[in-house]
C-alpha cells in the first residue's frame, strides 16, 4: 500500500491499527516529513503477512489494542521476521505496565502514549528512523571489514605462498649455482695440478713433490686455523711453488743445491721469480704468485729473492717454505724410520731458516698425512693388480703410468672414482708394475676369497 514512490534511501514504516482512521491519521502526519513510504495493517496477523513480503520495512509502529492479537505480541512475532526493524508501540495510560514489560523483554524500542502529540511522534520516529540508518550502516561497516578482512587474509595466503614459492626457486638456483661452483673449482684444483705435474714430468726427482707439499700444507694451514678461501690459496701456491723451475736448464736441474757455483744457483734462484711472473697473469692467482715468490726466504732474512725477514714473510710462504724443506728431507732417509728422521733433521732449522711457530703445526701434520709410512701389526702391505683394487685400500707408492706420468701419489685412499681412474688410464698407457696397497691383516683373508 505505498502512497508514493519512494527515493533511493527512503525509510519504509509499517503502521499497525485495527481503527482505520487512526492509522490513517497517523499516515498524514508523517507523509508531511516526505521522509518515508508508508505501509498500512489493520490487524497483527495482516501485517505479519505482509513483514514476510517486506523485510526491509525499518520502522513498526503498532497500536497495543487490537482484537485476536495484542500490539505486544504482534511485535514479538514482527522481531523474529525483521530483527533490526525498530518497534514502537502505541498504547492508552491503562496499558503501560504491559508496555513497559515489552520494552524490558526486548520486544519493543519504546512506547508512545495516546492520545498522542504530533511532535512527539515526528521525533519518535525520526529517532527510531537514525537509529535503524545506523544499525544498518554498522552491520554494512561490519560486512565490509569482514570481508577486506578476509580479502586480506586471501591475499596474504597467497603471498605467503609466493614467497614459498620464490624461495624454493632461489634454493633451487642456489644449488645449481653451487654444483656449478663446485664443477669450476674442481676443474680450476685439477688444472692446477695438471701445471705441477708438468714440471715433475721433466724432473724425475720432484715426482710427487708438488702434490706432497700441497696435502701437507693443507693439513698445516688447518692446524692454524687459517680460513678456508687462505687455506686455498696456500694449498695452491703448494702445487705450483716450483712451476719457475720449467724455465731452468738440464744442467742446473740435476745438481743438489749445495752442488751449485755461484752463477749456477743465480739461475736457480731465479724460479721463484719466473713461477710469480708466470701465475701472476692469471687475475685470481695473484695472492698465490706471491707465495710463489717468497717460498724460499729464510726466517733470518739470508733467503732469496727479497732477504724478507720474520713476520715480514706472508705467513703462506713460511708454511710452505718449512713443508719444502721438510718433503726433500723425507726422500733422503730409508723409509722405515723417514718421518722421525726427516723431522729430526730440521732440528737446526726452526728460528734460523723456518719459522719455530710452524714447527708444532707441521710434527702433527706430518704425523697425520704420512701414517701410511708406518706400518703396524695391523696393517700389511700387498701388490696386486689394477682389477683387483677396491675402495679402502692404500697405495703405499706413487703410481706413474707407463710412461712415467704420476697418476697417483701414496698415501691416498681408494675409492670408486679413483679406481675408475686408475683402470681408465692402465688401458691407454699400461703401467707394468703391480700396484703396492696396504689393506688391514683382517681384511686379507676377505680380500683373498674374492680375488
Ligand atoms: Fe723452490
Ligand atoms: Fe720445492
Amino acid at each position: 500500500m505505498s502512497e508514493k514512490k519512494a527515493p533511493e534511501k527512503m525509510i519504509k514504516i509499517l503502521l499497525v491499527d485495527d481503527e482505520v482512521n487512526i492509522a490513517k491519521a497517523l499516515r498524514r502526519l508523517l507523509m508531511d516529513a516526505d521522509l518515508y513510504e508508508i505501509y498500512i495493517a489493520n490487524s497483527g496477523a495482516d501485517a505479519l503477512t505482509l513483514l514476510t513480503k517486506h523485510s526491509d520495512i525499518g520502522v513498526i509502529i503498532s497500536d497495543q489494542r487490537m482484537p485476536e492479537m495484542t500490539g505486544v505480541e504482534f511485535l514479538q512475532k514482527a522481531r523474529d521476521i525483521v530483527p533490526e526493524a525498530i518497534r514502537i508501540l502505541l498504547t492508552g495510560y491503562a496499558d503501560i505496565e504491559a508496555s513497559i514489560a515489552a520494552i524490558n523483554k526486548g520486544a519493543v524500542f519504546r512506547y508512545l502514549s495516546k492520545p498522542w502529540d504530533d511532535n512527539s511522534i515526528l521525533q519518535a520516529v525520526a529517532e527510531a528512523a537514525r537509529n535503524f540508518w545506523l544499525v544498518a550502516e554498522n552491520r554494512r561497516l561490519n560486512a565490509l571489514v569482514l570481508k577486506q578482512k578476509d580479502e586480506l587474509q586471501e591475499w596474504n595466503q597467497r603471498l605467503k605462498q609466493r614467497v614459498l614459492d620464490q624461495t624454493a626457486t632461489i634454493r633451487a638456483r642456489g644449488d645449481e649455482l653451487s654444483i656449478s661452483n663446485k664443477l669450476l673449482k674442481k676443474s680450476f684444483d685439477e688444472t692446477i695440478k695438471t701445471l705441477a705435474g708438468l714440471f715433475e714430468l721433466r724432473d724425475s726427482r720432484a715426482s710427487g713433490h708438488s702434490r706432497n707439499v700441497a696435502e701437507l700444507v693443507r693439513a698445516m694451514a688447518g692446524k692454524l686455523g687459517l680460513p678456508e678461501e687462505e687455506k686455498n690459496q696456500i694449498c695452491s701456491a703448494g702445487l705450483l711453488h716450483d712451476i719457475g723451475k720449467i724455465g731452468i736448464s738440464d744442467k742446473v736441474l740435476v745438481k743438489l743445491p749445495q752442488e751449485l757455483d755461484s752463477q749456477e744457483r743465480q739461475e736457480y734462484q731465479t724460479h721463484v721469480i719466473r713461477g710469480q711472473t708466470a701465475i701472476d697473469m692469471v687475475p685470481t692467482l695473484r695472492e698465490v704468485s706471491v707465495l710463489i715468490r717468497h717460498h724460499h726466504e729464510r726466517y733470518d732474512g739470508k733467503g732469496f729473492p727479497d732477504k724478507l725477514k720474520g713476520d715480514a714473510i706472508p705467513l703462506g710462504a713460511r708454511i710452505i717454505c718449512a713443508v719444502d724443506m721438510f718433503e726433500r728431507k723425507l726422500n733422503q732417509f730409508p723409509e722405515c724410520d723417514a718421518l722421525s728422521s726427516a723431522l729430526n733433521s730440521l732440528e737446526m732449522e726452526w728460528g734460523t731458516s723456518l719459522d719455530p711457530t710452524m714447527r708444532a703445526a707441521l710434527e702433527e701434520s706430518a704425523q697425520e698425512v704420512y701414517t701410511y709410512l708406518d706400518l703396524s701389526s695391523e696393517v700389511i702391505e700387498i701388490k696386486i693388480a689394477p682389477k683387483d683394487l677396491k675402495p679402502g685400500m692404500q697405495l703405499r707408492r706413487d703410481l706413474h703410468s707407463g710412461t712415467g706420468v704420476l697418476l697417483l701419489k701414496q698415501g691416498i685412499i681408494f675409492d670408486e672414482n679413483s679406481i675408475d681412474a686408475v683402470k681408465r688410464c692402465f688401458m691407454i698407457d699400461p703401467f707394468e708394475r703391480e700396484i703396492c696397497v696396504m689393506i688391514k691383516r683382517d681384511e686379507l683373508n676377505v680380500f683373498c676369497e674374492s680375488v
